[in-house]
């Protein structure tokens, strides 16, 4: 049995929640990672003139921990992220974290905090390792030291209703990312560049904000803080990675997922806004929000409901082979299981 922390697991939504232990180590822009150690959880100390302050030089990964069926602390494709906070570092000219130092530091942080992972079923426990540059730099320039933190949080689902399909508004004021720009990494100024969107449509009565592509704005881009996905008969469509769209985990499971499980047609194309309206399900992905369906979506002032607004068979059955698979309830062919 794995011991718990005394929560009340039921009312957890995604927030943060202060838990024992984060991981930190340190490094110079060769990318001699050191001083990798666990320290109690709390605030730290930070240069005003830090990169990551004045010049948003940071990158974050997401992940979770589930207690599985096998009555186990479990992780999700954690080389997944391994490689994209490389690539990530990479593109905001950060040194990289060797593959093996990156899992080793998740597999630290997440054993210490074991108790904090919610009981099978109830929700997961988030990891949130966050790269930036620590030293001061004046001149717009890459800092000369880095931080590599990882802290966790015991979280249930992003969207305050569960997965209740959700209203989106496609944004004709605002794009999520340009072209050429900083899109597929997961540099914190992505989202940073969505809090006044989000805001906007929330007061609006909308849950989240659809973004079209900069460059053509007929084209669905994603969600912000997940992917995008639609059906139409047999074939599931999502946009393809141009550059500025995140190559998300959850994104590139449900394609294997429909294609081997489901024996869908999987095509990453580009894809219209029209055809969302026409077609017979939409539902976004992500570690956050999993597989959330979407019932709605309002444009140039018009709310095209999709087919009855509920959640779609495809997206349901999806969801359902996802969890599964990340609480090790059914068998793991893929072996995306990584044992805490
Ligand atoms: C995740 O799904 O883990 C993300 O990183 C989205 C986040 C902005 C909540």
């Amino acid at each position: 049995m794995l011991k718990k922390q005394n929560i009340d697991w039921d009312s957890l939504g995604f927030g943060v929640y202060p838990t024992r232990s984060m991981w930190t180590s340190s490094s110079n822009s060769n990318g001699d990672w050191k001083n990798g150690k666990l320290i109690p959880y709390g605030n730290i100390e930070i240069s005003p003139a830090s990169g990551v302050l004045n010049y948003g030089q940071g990158i974050f990964e997401g992940m979770k921990a589930h207690h599985s069926a096998k009555d186990r602390g479990v992780l999700f494709r954690p080389d997944m992220n391994a490689k994209r906070i490389s690539r990530s570092c990479k593109r905001l000219c950060m040194p990289e974290i060797p593959e093996d130092y990156f899992m080793n530091a998740i597999l630290e942080v997440a054993r210490d905090n074991i108790d904090f992972i919610p009981p099978y079923s109830k929700g997961g426990l988030y990891i949130r390792p966050v790269v930036w540059g620590t030293a001061p730099t004046l001149g717009v320039a890459p800092a000369s030291e880095y931080t590599f933190m990882i802290y966790t949080a015991p979280v249930g689902p992003y969207f305050k209703d569960g997965i209740k399909p959700l209203n989106l508004i496609a944004s004709q004021s605002y794009h999520r990312a340009a072209p050429k720009g900083i899109g597929n990494a997961k540099a914190i100024g992505n989202y940073s560049s969505t809090l006044l969107p989000v805001k906007e449509a929330k007061a609006a009565g909308f849950d989240e904000v659809l973004y079209l592509k900069a460059d053509n704005e007929k084209l669905v881009e994603e969600v912000g803080s997940a992917n995008i996905f639609m059906l139409r008969g047999e074939q599931l469509v999502t946009p393809r990675l141009t550059g500025s769209i995140l190559d998300g985990v959850t994104r590139d499971s449900v394609l294997k997922l429909a294609q081997d499980k489901l024996g869908l047609e999987i095509k990453e194309e580009d894809l219209l806004l029209e055809d969302l309206f026409k077609s017979d399900e939409v539902f976004c992905t992500g570690t956050a929000v999993v597989i959330t369906p979407v019932g709605c979506i309002t444009y140039n002032n018009k709310p095209y409901k999709i087919k009855d607004g509920k959640m779609g068979p495809v997206a349901s059955e999806i969801r359902r082979l996802l969890v599964s698979i990340q609480l090790e309830e059914e068998e793991d062919t893929f072996g995306w299981i990584h044992s805490i």
